[in-house]
């Protein structure tokens, strides 16, 4: 059983084959053929947390493949109010075809597949957000901008970062990475990365200054400084990322032709300015589209493998 929780469990192939499936899904929509790849197939799809983007896109995709989306959050169904993961999963995958989770601890979706018959999901855990990076990739193909590709991530190490460590530590490309002291990445991640590295040459290299990160860097991307269960610290991380901004200044050290990545939502003013985010090297818009087009490939791929 193939699920898709982390991409420390895809290879670098994998990786591109899914993407290149998506792009091929994409041209099939735009020119007017909506294919049904997955006739009469459910996705069920738990959140513990917000989203606009992930339920948009995972819903709207699946309909487009033929099949339903059930969008099941937290608030309604019994697992919000403690109804064991074990038991939830295996009532689930008994009567759905795919399963897509948001929530916290990734060890929630890591127990929800083991008792999971069917395929599971990763729609963001409080240490990955893998499909986010499908798309985000996906995007620098469509620019074809995956030549010599130096990406800068400034900000927070939260799961976005952890993300990008494992795509870079997969397909082989040089990543830098800034936080400010005290909001590095997770060391056993970062390890992880860096064992991975060694095998497909990645150049992961972490700074405390922003300014060094983006040199030269040909993708410049950030997030938001508090995600979703941090609001409590809020108001002292705009304080202490004081100096992370990706503004114009920090943009004009990056590589002439570098794009600008937002997994979005993006908060103007504080990670990314608003000259940054609506500007001409900013692809987010392309990159938010492309949620719904790489999950498509992701979803016929696992079905595809999964039968
Ligand atoms: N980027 C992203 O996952 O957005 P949502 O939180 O809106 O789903
Ligand atoms: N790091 C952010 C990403 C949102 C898509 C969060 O987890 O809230």
């Amino acid at each position: 059983m193939r699920h898709f929780l982390s991409l420390k469990d895809y290879t670098k192939d994998e990786i591109l084959e899914i993407i290149d499936l998506a792009i091929k899904i994409k041209k099939e929509l735009k020119s007017g053929n909506i294919n049904s790849y997955m006739p009469n197939k459910t996705l069920a799809m738990i959140f513990e947390k917000s989203s606009t983007r992930t339920r948009v896109s995972f819903e709207t995709g699946i309909f487009q493949l033929g099949g339903h989306g059930l969008f099941l959050s937290n608030r309604d169904i019994h697992l919000g109010r403690g109804e064991p993961v074990k038991d939830t999963a295996r009532v689930i995958s008994s009567m759905n075809d795919m399963i897509m989770i948001r929530t916290f601890a990734h060890a929630m979706i890591e127990e929800f597949a083991v008792y999971s018959k069917v395929p599971v999901i990763n729609g963001l855990t409080d240490s990955y957000h893998p499909v986010q990076l499908l798309a985000d990739y996906m995007t620098l193909v469509e620019h074809n901008h995956t030549q010599n590709l130096k990406v800068a991530y400034i900000g927070d190490g939260n799961n976005m970062t952890h993300s990008w460590l494992m795509l870079a530590a997969k397909l082989g490309f040089e990543l830098r990475i800034a936080t400010p002291k005290g909001y590095e990445c997770n060391a056993s991640i970062l390890e992880n990365a860096l064992e991975l590295a060694k095998e497909s040459g990645a150049k992961i290299s972490i700074y405390n200054d922003p300014r060094i990160a983006v040199e030269g860097a040909t993708v410049v991307t950030t997030d938001t400084w508090a995600s979703m269960g941090q609001e409590d610290e809020k108001a002292e991380r705009i304080k202490n990322f004081r100096g992370y901004i990706v503004n114009d200044a920090l943009m004009s050290l990056a590589h002439e032709d570098a794009l600008f990545l937002h997994c979005l939502p993006a908060y103007r003013g504080q990670e990314v300015s608003e000259s940054v985010l609506e500007g001409k090297q900013s692809v987010v818009f392309e990159e938010a589209e492309n949620r719904l087009h790489a999950q498509k490939g992701l979803m016929v791929w696992l079905d595809r493998q999964n039968n």
